[in-house]
C-alpha cells in the first residue's frame, strides 16, 4: 500500500551560501543532515560551480552545474537555506544561485517550493539582516518561505570548531526543530514532490 502522504518521508535540499572550505554555514547545513528528526532526510548541495548568472547564456542553455541545481531543487520536498550575511545583506554566491534557479519566472523550480532559512555569522545579530533580505528576495520567487522559527547564529566562531563543525547542542536543537516545522509547513501546503519537477 503506498504511504499517506503525511507519512512519506520528505526530502530536503541544503544549500549554503559560503563556499569557504570551514563555513560556519556549511556547518549549519552538516548538522541539520545528522541531526533531520524521523520521517526527513536532507542532502547537501554546494554551489561552488555555478557561475555568475547571464541571460545570454541563460537564453541559449543553462550551464550544466546550473541545471544540475534546478533538477536538484525539482526533485526534492523544499530547501533549508543557511545564509552568511555580507554587509547586512545576501552574500552574492547565494543570491546568484538563487537568481539562476528563479528562472523561468513565475514557472520555475522555486514557485510554490517550501523553503526554510537560518544562518550563522561572527556578529551579535547572527544574519538577522540578511535572512530579512532573503526573506523579502524569495517573495518574488514564489517560494512559501516558512515564517518561524528563526534560527539566527550570532558570535558563531564560538560555537563551531575551526573545521567548520557545530558544537553548540543548543543550535543543533535549533536546528532540529527548524527541521520539524518545515516537515509540518511541507505537509501543510501538501505539494506532491511530482508536481514540483513537472
Ligand atoms: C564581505 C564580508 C562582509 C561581512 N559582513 C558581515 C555582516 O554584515 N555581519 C556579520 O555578522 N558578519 C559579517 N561578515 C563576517 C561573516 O559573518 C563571516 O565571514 C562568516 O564566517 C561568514 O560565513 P561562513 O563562515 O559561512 O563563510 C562579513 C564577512 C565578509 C567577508
Amino acid at each position: 500500500m503506498a504511504p499517506r502522504r503525511s507519512d512519506r518521508p520528505l526530502t530536503f535540499l541544503g544549500i549554503a551560501g559560503s563556499l569557504r572550505r570551514a563555513s560556519y554555514n556549511r556547518g549549519l547545513i552538516r548538522a541539520a543532515v545528522e541531526l533531520a528528526p524521523p520521517g526527513t532526510r536532507v542532502i547537501p548541495f554546494d554551489l561552488d560551480g555555478i557561475p555568475l548568472y547571464n541571460a545570454d547564456i541563460e537564453e541559449v542553455s543553462d550551464p550544466e552545474p546550473v541545471a544540475a541545481f534546478k533538477a536538484a531543487i525539482a526533485a526534492v520536498d523544499g530547501l533549508l537555506i543557511a545564509t552568511p550575511e555580507y554587509n547586512h545583506c545576501v552574500p552574492g554566491v547565494l543570491k546568484n544561485a538563487i537568481d539562476w534557479a528563479s528562472r523561468p519566472a513565475r514557472h520555475s523550480v522555486l514557485t510554490e517550493k517550501p523553503i526554510a532559512i537560518m544562518g550563522a555569522s561572527t556578529g551579535r545579530s547572527g544574519t538577522a539582516r540578511a535572512q530579512a533580505h532573503l526573506r523579502d528576495g524569495l517573495t518574488y520567487t514564489r517560494g512559501l518561505v516558512l515564517p518561524l522559527p528563526e534560527v539566527l547564529v550570532g558570535e558563531a566562531h564560538s560555537r563551531f570548531d575551526p573545521d567548520g563543525t557545530l558544537i553548540d547542542p543548543s543550535i543543533g536543537a535549533d536546528v532540529r526543530d527548524l527541521l520539524v516545522a518545515l516537515a509540518a509547513w511541507t505537509r501543510r501546503l501538501g505539494r506532491p514532490v511530482e508536481a514540483a519537477a513537472s
